[in-house]
């Protein structure tokens, strides 16, 4: 569902914040992306939501050719993925409730679907009670875990996090991990930047190493959730 072909990213200043990337993400792969501050992570999600075009080489992202695709159409590119923004980009006028609502409404969900479904995802991730609260009545880890439901609630082909628990403290770092790994187990395919080595040791997966733009590794750790675990650990 993804292809990178020789690709190469060089922003308008000079910067070359990503240098000749070849590498292939298939469905439901659970994958992280680790690299030091500046080593082009959060360049390399842009490519692929296509906030940033690619300078040099060859791009598809579920079935979309991102070198050639016309502005019109990246709507529909980015309604195969759900974002996490390391920023969060949630609207601050909005509550809680109707920033996930949003994200439903964007897609044209009736709103007997959303009365069912926002409820439902922002218990996953622990936000119940704070349905009316407005984005600056948050702390950072809240704003995070609603711009996590806003990515997850119209269920997308593919979950793209950058820094999903940069915010959060560790307790609640694993919670949101744990439930990436319940949702890559129902065939979403994850894809989470993090600094955290610790978090990557610990759940394995598909570890993309980053550095100066250049892939430094590629390889598979074993992982260690599987949901028969999740299901013991929530009992
Ligand atoms: N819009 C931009 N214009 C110029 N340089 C940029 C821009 N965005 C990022 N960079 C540079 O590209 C490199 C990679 O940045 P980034 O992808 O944000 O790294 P990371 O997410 O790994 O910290 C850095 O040197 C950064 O300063
Ligand atoms: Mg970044």
């Amino acid at each position: 569902m993804i292809h990178l072909e020789n690709i190469s990213k060089v922003y308008p200043n000079g910067t070359e914040a990503l240098k000749n990337i070849s590498l292939d993400i298939n469905k439901g792969e659970f994958v992280f992306i680790v690299g030091a501050s500046g080593a082009g992570k959060s360049t390399f999600l842009k490519l692929l939501i296509r906030e940033e075009k690619a300078t040099f080489g060859k791009i598809r992202v579920n079935g979309f050719d991102l070198m050639r695709i016309r502005k019109g159409k990246i709507p529909y590119l980015r309604r195969t993925m759900g974002v996490v923004f390391q920023d969060f980009r949630l609207i601050e006028k909005m509550s809680v409730y109707d920033n996930i609502a949003f994200a439903m409404r964007a897609i044209g969900s009736s709103e007997k679907s959303i009365r069912k479904r926002v409820p439902y995802v922002i218990e996953m991730v622990g936000l119940k009670g704070k349905e009316k609260c407005r984005p600056n009545e948050l702390s950072g880890g809240e704003q995070q875990r609603v711009s996590l439901a806003r990515a997850i609630v119209n269920n997308p082909k593919m979950i793209i996090a950058d820094e999903p628990t940069g915010n959060i403290d560790p307790k609640m770092s694993h919670e949101i991990m744990k439930k990436l790994v319940e949702i890559n187990k129902r065939g979403t395919t994850v894809i989470i930047v993090t600094h955290e080595h610790d978090l990557v040791k610990e759940f394995g997966g598909r570890i993309i190493i980053i550095n100066n733009g250049e892939i430094e590794r590629d390889e598979i750790l074993p992982t260690k959730y599987h949901p028969s675990d999740m299901e013991v650990a929530e009992k």
